[in-house]
């Protein structure tokens, strides 16, 4: 449906899960997160309850999130459930790749369509500085046999932080070229009050993509309805992609077709918005569809127009980034 704002409203980030077995430095500190209590988080009864509902109301792409949606136990059987439901065009996950592994052929029998992995460093001893776990082997093996079973594309999130990974920004280019990666820069979004993000820090898509192209031509690719807010492009003779998620400096608002429920059962219109609605309580109350179908609604309508952050003045929401899910 539309808000009102004139925006299709088709695309629903779900978060499963608050918990991860990371600790990115731009997300999760070591220590001082509260994870919500378990009762708190929404039963996969729950949220099949609420995706049969948002569907009535035109959502057609599912993203999982979390957290790390994977270290969530029974995920594997929710997937399956979630794939039968009529009426979803594309079923996606984004995954930090440390247990993937052993799960993608699961995955892919499940019916999901595409894959998104975070991975910030190509460098092992870096890989453990920005995440404070030493598992780049592992997200790697993930990333290998997430190709093997046949995910395509399989798409790479990079945080681009100044002073800390930007030296790389050419080898994750580079990798495309040779690989069928779709690469793509996200710029740091200042989420959560642990956030690292300060302006010394920020280094902005136009910068990165000014960077890349020492290395050859980048040809623009059009984009599709259900997309993300990616901007797309590739090197010459590249088998893979480049991307750029300009968080804060390019306002993708105007285009945005995106809901998000976080793992305690609270609505979001915009990921920088503290405006939520709770629809669990209602639904643990027994209020029927249509109350539940109207909460839905009114949060598709009151979609905030737009973040209003500027890279130079960012506000930071309260609500830290693992319990929405990016
Ligand atoms: P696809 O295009 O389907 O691959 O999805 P996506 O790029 O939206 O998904 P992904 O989970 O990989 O998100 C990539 C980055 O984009 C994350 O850092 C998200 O936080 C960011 N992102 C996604 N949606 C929004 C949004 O509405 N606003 C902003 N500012 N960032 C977003
Ligand atoms: N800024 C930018 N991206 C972030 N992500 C998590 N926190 C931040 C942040 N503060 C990214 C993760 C993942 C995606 C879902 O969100 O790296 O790829
Ligand atoms: Fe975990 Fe993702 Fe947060 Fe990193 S960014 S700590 S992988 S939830």
């Amino acid at each position: 449906m539309l808000d009102n704002n004139h925006r299709v409203i088709n695309y629903l980030r779900l978060s499963v899960t608050d918990r991860c077995n990371l600790r990115c430095i731009y997300c999760m500190p070591e220590k001082g997160i509260r994870f919500m209590p378990h009762s708190e988080i929404l039963t996969y009864e729950e949220i099949l309850h609420i995706v049969r509902l948002s569907i009535q109301k035109g959502i057609r792409k599912i993203r999982l999130t979390g957290g790390e949606p994977l270290v969530r136990k029974g995920f594997i059987s929710f997937l399956e459930r979630l794939s039968k439901i009529e009426g979803l065009e594309e079923i996606t996950l984004t995954t930090n790749g440390v247990l993937l592994k052993s799960l993608a052929v699961d995955i892919k029998n499940c019916g999901i369509s595409r894959i998104n992995v975070s991975l910030d460093s190509l460098r092992p001893e870096r890989f453990f500085r920005i995440t404070g776990r030493d598992f780049f082997e592992r997200v790697w093996e993930g990333l290998e046999e997430a190709e093997h079973v046949g995910f395509n594309p399989i798409k790479i999130n990079v945080v681009a932080i100044k002073g800390v990974n930007d030296d790389e920004i050419l080898d994750f280019a580079s990798l495309t070229l040779n690989k069928p990666y779709h690469v793509r820069f996200i710029e740091i979004m200042p989420i959560g009050d642990k956030n690292i993000w300060t302006t010394e820090k920020f280094i902005s898509a136009k910068e990165i993509h000014n960077r890349i192209q020492t290395l050859g031509i980048l040809q623009p690719i059009g984009h599709n309805t259900l997309d993300g807010p990616a901007e797309r492009y590739a090197l010459e003779g590249a088998k893979g992609e480049v991307g750029f998620i300009g968080a804060l400096s390019n306002h993708f608002c105007d285009n945005c077709n995106r809901l998000r429920l976080t793992a305690d059962g609270h609505l979001k219109g915009c990921l920088f918005s503290d405006q939520e609605t709770d629809i669990k309580t209602p639904l643990r109350d027994g209020k029927g569809d249509s109350h539940l179908l109207n909460l839905i609604m009114d949060t598709i309508l009151n979609k905030p127009k737009d973040h209003g952050l500027l890279p130079y003045n960012p506000r930071k929401c309260v609500r830290q980034m693992n319990s929405i899910g990016g």
